[in-house]
Order: C-alpha cells, then structure tokens, then sequence
C-alpha cells in the first residue's frame, strides 16, 4: 500500500477548506484548488484566521500552526496536482460538474494516485466510470466542520480496489477520525438517515404544524441533537440538502424522498442558509 504525503483538495468552500486545514495540521503537503479565484482567496484567509485561532487557545503550538500553513498551497492551476498521492474532491453536488472534473484530473494526476470524492449522495460507481482508474475511485465522506467532526463514511464504488480502501482507511484514522464504510447506495449511510429527517422538518414547517423554532426546539430537547433540523439544513446549505433530496429521490424512487416544496423555493430564493445570510433563519452578519 503506497504511502499518502500529499494531498490535493478542489473546491475551497466550506468543506474543502475544512479538509485542507485538516490535512495541512496533520503534517501532509496540501494542494487547494478552487475554479473560482475569490473563493480560493478566501479559503486562504479563513484557514489562516481558523488555525490562528486555534494557537491563540492553545490547542496547537505557535510552531506547529507556522509549519500547517507552510504546509498549504493555494493554487488556481490544476496542473499544480501533477504529484499528489491522493485528490479530495469537494466542490458543488453536481454529477455533471464532478465527472467533468473526475475526467480531467485523471489526465493531470500520476498514474498511482486515487480520485476520492467528498459527495453527500452522488454514485462513487458513476464518477468511476469517467475515468481510466476505477479502481483507485473512493468516496470519502467527511461531516461538517471537518476539523471538528469526528466521522469520516468511507464509500466503496463498484470497482474500488482493496488498496484504495485501505489507503484511504488509513489516511483518515491519521486525520484522527472514526470511520465507517457503505455500499455506493444513494445516500450512503449518513445522508440517507438525515435528510429524509431534515425534508420532514421542512414538511412540517410547509404544513403549518408548527413555527421553526419549536420543530427545532422539539428535536433538540425532546430527542437530544445538538442542533435542530432547520438550523442544521441552514449550516449544511439548502442547496446542497436540495441536491441530496433529488439523488435519494432519483437514485431509490420513492415519493417519499420528493423534496418538500418549501425547500426548493427558499434555494430558487436564494435563501441557501448561513453561508448567504439567510435560508430558514437569517443571519445578521456572516
Ligand atoms: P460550497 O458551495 O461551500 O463550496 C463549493 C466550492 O467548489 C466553491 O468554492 C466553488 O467555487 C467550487 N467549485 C465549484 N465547481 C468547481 C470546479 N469545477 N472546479 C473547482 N472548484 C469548483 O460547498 P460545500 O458545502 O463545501 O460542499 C462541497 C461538497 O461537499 C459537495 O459535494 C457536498 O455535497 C459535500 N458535503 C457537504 C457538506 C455540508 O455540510 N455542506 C457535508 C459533507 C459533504
């Protein structure tokens, strides 16, 4: 099993970012790559003030906060992916937009690398399949904030080799999470228990059976998650758990996965959640 010491990451939006700070403190060379410059820059910075942050309260020493960031490189240049062991892929939940992007890093990467993706949903057999190395396709499901969240969901595609599994399993026992690993059904694990939950929250809401607030009080004190249904859809992003509700509707063909139609109005909205300033709740400043 080849050894990964340096990681490739596309997309620098809220789970990106989080990957590669990930990454960089655990001591791995890290590339991020984001299509669009502004992001990209941003996802410089907010690494930068995350991992200050962490220094200031004393979680990570002053020389190990300068080495992670010694350790990430920002690049808009894919080619810059040439000799990384392994590339994360974590931009917009798209099949199109990832197999476009599976085909090309395909081309760019060494042959030994794997192309792993950070998908809520999409078919790890289907983005294999766009390229030359389907066996070296994973998914790697990291939750969100991913320096925070303790579960990496490791995904098997069709064709996954053993190798890949293994490296991959590897890689994120040294990024210090607890792993488990799901078939390549819509889903997977995770999402196909969450988001049905989080659609039925917005049922609710949409039906008038209740105000959001004590939906989200209702779960969070009546059943003990740490946040309620609306606000967790509002720190996921409404698109994305719009996005997820379409794969798990197409992918099982149940009526009961159809997205509720408040949901998809508040994304033609606009209303994407915390990272726009409002979806369910607003946000005063982001
Ligand atoms: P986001 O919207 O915060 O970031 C996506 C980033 O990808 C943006 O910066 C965008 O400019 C970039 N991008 C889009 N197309 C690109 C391309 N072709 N090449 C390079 N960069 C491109 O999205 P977020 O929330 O970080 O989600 C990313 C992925 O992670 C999605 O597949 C999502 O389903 C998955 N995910 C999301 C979680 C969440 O809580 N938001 C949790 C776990 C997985």
């Amino acid at each position: 099993m080849a050894e990964i010491r340096s990681i490739g990451v596309v997309g620098g939006g809220q789970m990106g970012s989080g990957i590669a700070q990930l990454a960089a403190v655990n001591g791995f060379e890290v590339w991020l790559h984001d299509a669009d410059s502004t992001a990209l820059s941003n996802a410089h910075e907010s690494i930068s003030s995350r991992i200050q942050s962490i220094v200031s309260k004393g979680h990570l020493t002053k020389e190990k906060g300068a080495e992670a960031l010694r350790n990430l490189r920002c690049t808009s240049n894919l080619e810059d992916f040439r000799s990384v062991d392994i590339v994360i892929e974590a931009i917009v939940e798209s099949e199109e937009v990832k197999k476009k992007l599976f085909v090309r890093l395909d081309n760019i990467v060494k042959g030994s690398a794997i192309l792993a993706s950070n998908t809520s949903s999409i078919s790890i057999t289907r983005l294999a399949s766009a390229t030359s190395r389907p066996g070296q396709v994973i998914g790697m499901h990291f939750m969100n904030p991913p320096p925070v969240m303790k579960l990496v969901e490791i995904i098997r595609g069709a064709s996954t080799s053993d190798d890949t599994f293994n490296a991959t399993k590897f890689l994120a026992e040294r990024l210090g999470k607890k792993i488990i690993c799901s078939q390549d059904f819509s889903g997977f694990i995770v999402n196909r228990i969450l988001m049905p939950m989080i659609n039925e929250a917005f049922h609710a809401l949409y039906t008038g059976v209740a105000t959001k607030e004590d939906i989200d009080a209702g779960m969070k004190f009546g059943t003990n998650h740490p946040m309620g249904p609306l606000e967790l859809a509002d720190h996921i992003g409404l698109d994305v758990c719009l996005s997820i509700m379409k794969v798990l509707y197409a992918g099982l063909g149940d009526s009961k996965y159809a997205p509720c139609p408040l949901l998809v109005q508040y994304v033609d909205a606009g209303r994407l959640g915390r990272k726009k300033g409002i979806g369910v709740y607003q946000y005063s400043k982001m």
